[in-house]
């Protein structure tokens, strides 16, 4: 294709995305099916690949991230980013009410919002470009997360509508959705990972990650709730949400500009119950006086404007009985402890079981089945038992004896040194285990079996078609009997057969992914795979050659050389072999733009402003330079970005290495 062909198409492709992303993700009214969004994507890649320099700055590809931050700038706020006051009781809310009066008389309105419970955090646009965006921190200083930032699909890159100002900054609320929580939290807890203790953390944990491309797989998601304008074209708050809003911003829907107290309290009351529809958490209400001349007027105190306050929900509890304590049995092997609870009313929804974690919680807690037991919802989604009351302990309680032995298959827990769970280990007998193990396998993250849920797995389980990950792929053989079981009919056996079929194309590192080996979740199947680049290559590796794979820890390394030891998981992966799934990465074939390079080695590090490593990686690449994974004589360049690391440095330095920028990289090619 033409250099000109190109830069048309790929503006197109740029823009057109551009608006399905806020279509999808702003206005959550999406006009064009996940796949074709994909295809689209994808295409545009592979232009941007093959032309680097006519890469948009605000292009939807961007957005999966691929940078790494070794450490983050630490940035003053223009603007001190304040908390509010903020109180759990009406009176107070009625005292903070008659202060404002006295000082601007009776003759305004407040703006009731929501108070999300995420991470405050600072975004700087100019020239309608999110330059920069900076977290809390103490108040007065933040960290740049820009990069990382960038990867939200509701932040946009680009503002759209009239009248943006040149430069402002907007303050905002990072969050992620509950139900995403909850399944990338259990996710995690399957792999063997320390869970997160609630949604905040979650977002904040996320949002400081080194490798961008991490941070783009968990969804997070960001409401706007204020403007920094100079000059502003509007005189209220109320103006700014819905010119925000006009700019491509996300703002709350539930809002409410009220005349008098009395709409302030019906708006908390109403979101008192309300809240727990909503699919993010909130805390409490936000009160702000709406006219910026008022705002002034009463300006602020060391702390909190003197115009605005946070009315906090209690975090609600409840009494109610343990009335027994069960097991549950997770894919990995996992054994968690569960409380049976005599159903009670709470935060909205009837509560019957609360999670106790493992052995070291119910230790900590003294629990015992017939104990009257304090049970909260918080930010916690999943309620928890916060203490057992002792006055209401039966005489004849004993204590809790965590089980011995597997509750679905009873064979003997093990516990490994120093770690909190009891494992079943029969993983290939265990009812729970094995069909836990089809569902990962199959999962959007692995496979991407979709016609074959998680109800279908238990159904062909039930009725014996499926004993382990390989016999999947036998199914296609099996359609009678598929068509044989309840509510399957000739088109969803189809589409299950069609399905498992189209699976054969993933890559080598879902495969591995889907393998279920404890502790390696997506990012290390990934790493594996591009360093093995072969599972005949991993299964040989000995722990010396795994611990050197970059991130690959001890306790990972221990646990690969475990699962390929069992002669029952080698033959399985036989078995897929000869089904044709991919078990080795295919090079790229490199498709030489010019030979410019040729000869030449080269090693990248750090962090770049325009280009990601990858696409640097291929710039290289497609124009004849090769590659090195490391520094040393054999080296001709080391291309530095921002961030690199002193040992690097030091080393090229002593080794005369000449240190390039990407710009001179750029240069070598012109
Ligand atoms: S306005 C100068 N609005 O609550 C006014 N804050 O305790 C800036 N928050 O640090 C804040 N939802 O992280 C505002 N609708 C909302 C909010 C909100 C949550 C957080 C924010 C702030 C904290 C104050």
């Amino acid at each position: 294709m033409q250099h000109q062909e190109a830069q048309k198409l790929i503006a197109e492709l740029t823009a057109e995305l551009n608006q399905h992303n806020y279509n999808y993700y702003v206005l959550a009214m999406p006009t064009i099916s996940d796949y074709d969004f994909d295809q689209k994507l994808k295409q545009l890649d592979a232009l941007e690949k093959q032309f680097p320099d006519l890469q948009d700055p605000d292009s939807p590809t961007l957005k999966v991230g691929g940078e790494i931050t070794k450490s983050f700038k630490t940035v003053k706020h223009k603007y001190p980013m304040l908390s509010l006051g903020n109180t759990y009781s009406e009176q107070e809310l009625l005292d903070f009410d008659a202060r404002v009066r006295k000082a601007i008389g009776d003759n305004f309105e407040y703006v009731c919002e929501l108070k999300f419970d995420g991470l405050s955090m600072s975004f700087t646009y100019r020239n309608g470009k999110l330059i920069q965006a900076v977290t809390r921190g103490d108040g007065t200083k933040g960290d740049d997360v820009t990069t990382n930032v960038k990867t939200i699909k509701t932040i946009p890159h680009q503002l759209k509508g009239d009248n943006i100002p040149e430069e402002f900054e907007i303050r905002g609320e990072v969050f992620i959705h509950i139900a995403a929580f909850e399944k990338l939290n259990a996710e995690r807890e399957e792999n063997g990972e320390q869970p997160f203790a609630n949604p905040r953390n979650f977002a904040s944990g996320t949002i400081k990650m080194q490798d961008s491309a991490e941070v783009a797989r968990r969804p997070l998601d960001c409401f706007l709730y204020f403007l920094y304008l100079e000059n502003a074209p509007f005189k209220t708050h109320w103006e700014s949400l819905h010119a925000i809003k006009s700019w491509g911003f996300k703002a709350s829907e539930h809002a409410k500009l009220c005349k008098s107290m009395d709409e302030v309290l019906d708006f908390i009351h109403k979101y008192e119950s309300e809240r727990h529809k909503l699919s993010y958490d909130i805390d409490g209400i936000v009160i702000k006086v709406n006219s910026y001349a008022q705002q002034q007027e009463l300006g602020f105190t060391a702390k909190s404007p003197r115009w605005a306050i946070s009315y906090k929900y209690k975090a609600e509890e409840v009494e109610t009985q343990l009335l027994s304590i069960t097991y549950q049995v997770g894919r990995t092997g996992a054994v968690t402890p569960v409380a049976n609870l005599k159903p009670v009313q709470l935060a909205g929804t009837t509560v019957k079981r609360a999670t106790l974690h493992n052995a070291n919680e119910i230790e900590r807690l003294d629990v015992r089945a017939g104990d009257t037991v304090l049970v909260e919802k918080g930010g916690e989604i999943i309620p928890k038992i916060i203490k057992v009351n002792l006055d209401k302990r039966p005489a004849n309680s004993q204590p809790t004896i965590f089980t011995q032995t597997c509750p679905e298959c009873e064979t003997q827990l093990i516990r490994n040194e120093g770690e909190a769970a009891w494992y079943c280990p029969n993983d290939t007998g265990c009812p729970p285990q094995i069909i836990g193990k089809m569902q990962h396998f199959t999962g959007r993250k692995a496979m991407n079996i979709d016609s074959l849920g998680d109800e279908t797995i238990v159904q062909l389980y039930n009725a014996e078609l499926l004993h382990n990950i390989s016999d999947i792929y036998a199914l296609k053989d099996k359609k009678v009997q598929l068509l044989q079981l309840d509510r399957m009919g000739e088109k969803s056996a189809n589409n299950i057969i069609e399905g498992i079929e189209l699976s054969k194309q993933m890559p080598f590192e879902k495969v591995l992914f889907g393998l279920g080996i404890r502790y390696v979740g997506e990012t290390v199947a990934k790493k594996l795979a591009q360093h093995f680049k072969d599972i005949d290559k991993l299964m040989q590796a000995n722990f010396d050659e795994l611990v050197a794979v970059n991130e690959i820890g001890t306790r990972i390394a221990e646990s690969v050389i475990d699962y390929f030891k069992i002669q029952e998981h080698r033959l399985v992966i036989e078995q897929l072999k000869a089904d044709g799934l991919q078990f080795t990465i295919e090079e790229k074939e490199v498709l030489l733009e010019s030979n410019k390079l040729d000869g030449k080695t080269f090693l990248i590090s750090g962090v770049f402003e325009n280009f990601s490593r990858d696409a640097l990686k291929d710039l290289i690449e497609t124009n004849g330079g090769k590659m090195l994974s490391s520094i040393s004589s054999k080296l001709n360049f080391l291309v530095a970005g921002d961030n690199m690391g002193p040992s690097k440095l030091q080393k090229a330095t002593d080794l005369n290495i000449p240190i390039i920028s990407e710009q001179e990289l750029l240069n070598m090619l012109n």
